[in-house]
């Protein structure tokens, strides 16, 4: 299956044809979820890659193993995509680990009443746009990009591929007064303490974890040791597919590398969409503070 010059709209919202079909993406929305499943939820380029392996580390108790000769895609499929579901037939690994980009108001009525646990990964939207950017660039399953400009328009209207990602947000996040199997975790505070994320996470999915697995954890998830692991750096993916000539997927891992292709007046413009739409949110997100720090510094 290439169709990578093909987009699918399915609730208005654009999908990569290269993975995604009508029939695939309908079929997700009514997966039967175990009780015992994991459901990685996210945005693109919010840290989904990071947490596939935060997650199989913390089930295999920090043993390497599985992370090293399964691909991501093989051990924590994406539902919509058309493959998952002869993954997940064939697969062995318990608990299933399973991704999705989709967003709340079209997957919750699947998840209702399941007991599956459910992390949702954040990001600053600025350093997603940046990555998103970049990812376009290199990966021929998506649109050009056109400038940084008007990709950057684009994102704040939510008409690139996988939709808005205010909308998306707002809509996981939404849920964690109400849902309590739902554990939102941001891309920043793994950065700044991936140990505690771990253990946090660890305690979530419950399974405990000594501290020496915790170190192991810590250390084959880390991004000069993924950037190396073949079965997530997406090396096995063909060039004509992902061209990584033009860009690497693990490209910088940093928090605020926005600074670095933001004009002042993009800044501006994007705080302003930013406050608008985000008003209505129930959840203050970490940059948000940091944010607010870095405004007050003299
Ligand atoms: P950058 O492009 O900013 O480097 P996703 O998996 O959702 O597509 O997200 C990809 C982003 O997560 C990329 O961001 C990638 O470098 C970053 N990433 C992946 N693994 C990471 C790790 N171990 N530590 C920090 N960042 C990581």
């Amino acid at each position: 299956m290439a169709r990578l010059d093909v987009l699918e709209t399915f609730h208005g919202i654009l999908f990569p044809g290269h993975l995604h079909t009508q029939d695939s993406l309908q079929l997700a929305l009514k997966f039967p979820f175990q009780d015992t499943d994991i459901l990685i939820v996210s945005y693109p380029k919010s840290g989904t890659t990071w947490m596939q392996e935060i997650v199989t580390l913390i089930s295999s108790k920090g043993d390497p193993h599985l992370s090293q000769t399964v691909p991501n895609w093989a051990r924590a499929p994406w539902l919509e995509q058309h493959y998952s579901a002869a993954v997940l037939e064939a697969s062995t690994i318990t608990p299933r680990v399973i991704t999705t980009h989709l967003p709340h108001h079209l997957l919750g009525p699947a998840l209702q009443g399941s007991k599956a646990k459910v992390i949702y990964v954040s990001r600053n939207p600025k350093d997603v746009l940046v990555s998103f950017y970049h990812f376009h660039k290199m990966a021929n399953f998506f649109p050009e990009p056109g400038s940084f400009q008007e990709f950057l328009n684009c994102f704040l209207e939510g008409t690139v591929p996988f939709g808005s990602w205010f909308d998306h947000v707002k809509g996981w996040t939404g849920q964690t007064a109400t849902m309590n199997n739902l554990l939102h975790v941001t891309y920043e505070e793994m950065s700044l303490d991936l140990n505690g994320a771990i253990k946090r996470l660890g305690s979530f999915l419950e399974c405990p974890l000594v501290e020496d697995m915790v170190n192991s954890c810590v250390k084959y998830c880390s991004f000069s040791s993924m950037k190396d692991n073949k079965m997530v750096n997406y090396t096995l993916i063909p060039e004509e597919i992902l061209d990584q000539s033009k860009g690497s997927f693990m490209r910088k891992g940093k928090v605020g590398d926005w600074k670095n292709m933001f004009t002042e007046e993009q800044n501006q413009n994007f705080k302003s969409v930013y406050n608008s739409k985000m008003q209505d949110s129930a959840v203050k997100f970490v940059w948000e503070e940091q944010e607010t720090e870095e405004n007050a510094a003299p």
